[in-house]
């Protein structure tokens, strides 16, 4: 109880993109994410990139994509929250919304947070190990920038946003309490150890996004909000936010070069709330 209560304040620090004050408790100041407003380098609201986003290379769309079929071995639920295939987003918000994993541990990994954002679910903390442990091995630190989100800590990090950007701007980078896939403990975010770029639209280009972008997959990961695919997540490029949906599914949609679980899913693109 008290690591979660914990763990309900930092995560008002700790969001996806940097809105943040000063570095958590317990947290190396060189992995906080910066309070520098990404703006001048996330896509407009049109949808043009910015010159520096242009370095970027968008990813061509895959076409006559089609649903995972029944040749995978194991289908799961899109919508319960315990598998890991649910989609949540816009359109699809946890249910029921108060959702708690039931089985909520802190991954053997570098942290570089601590509390209920320290904690993911059991299978993805597994996995998390595999992949630190593999970019490691590849001379890349990556450290657990950010966990497990409560409802009620998503609820202080979303308005967090809305006091400081207004509504609009928030809902570009960072989910409505009950739309999150951090309260599912099926994603995280990730540091490099050393905080350059952390939280900003420049970490693509460090070697931890890098690496995660060419490997993740290998390990049953997605990036999640990849880059100019914002029509279809509803957030934009966030090359630190991993999502866990087994190997066997990660694998296929890197093979058939689909980049967002909405199109590999079979799902309704999800720009914005209804
Ligand atoms: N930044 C992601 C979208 C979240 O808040 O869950
Ligand atoms: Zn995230």
């Amino acid at each position: 109880m008290g690591l979660l209560a914990v763990g309900a304040g930092l995560a008002a620090l700790t969001a996806c993109t940097p809105e943040v004050s000063g570095p958590p408790s317990g947290t190396s100041a060189s992995a906080v994410p910066s309070p520098t407003v990404p703006s001048p380098t996330v896509p407009s609201p049109t949808g043009s990139p910015t010159p520096t986003a242009a370095r970027h290379t968008a990813p061509a769309p895959a076409t006559g994509a089609l649903p995972p079929s029944a040749s995978l071995a194991k289908q799961h639920s899109l919508s319960d929250p315990r598998s890991p295939w649910v989609v949540v987003n816009k359109h699809r918000p946890l249910t029921p919304r108060q959702f708690v994993p039931p089985d909520l541990v802190q991954p053997a990994v570098q942290l570089a947070t601590s509390g209920e954002s320290a904690l993911l679910n059991s299978t993805t903390a597994a996995a998390a190990a595999r992949l630190f442990a593999a970019a490691a091995a590849g001379g890349v630190t990556l450290t657990l920038a950010s966990g497990y989100r409560s409802f009620q800590s998503q609820t202080a990090t979303y308005s967090g946003y809305v006091s400081s950007r207004g509504q609009a701007a928030a809902d570009t980078a960072s989910a409505r309490p009950g739309f999150s896939e951090h309260q599912t403990g099926w994603a995280f975010d990730i540091g490099d150890g050393g905080g350059a770029c952390s939280f900003q639209p420049c970490f693509a280009e460090q070697p931890a996004a890098v690496w995660v972008k060419a490997n993740a997959y290998k390990y049953g990961f997605v990036v999640r909000y990849p880059w100019m695919l914002h029509e279809t997540t509803g957030y934009y490029y966030e090359p630190w936010h991993l999502r866990y949906i087994g190997a066997e599914a990660a694998g296929d949609m890197a093979k058939r070069g689909i980049l967002t679980v909405e199109e590999y899913f079979g799902l309704e693109p999800a720009p914005g709330y209804f």
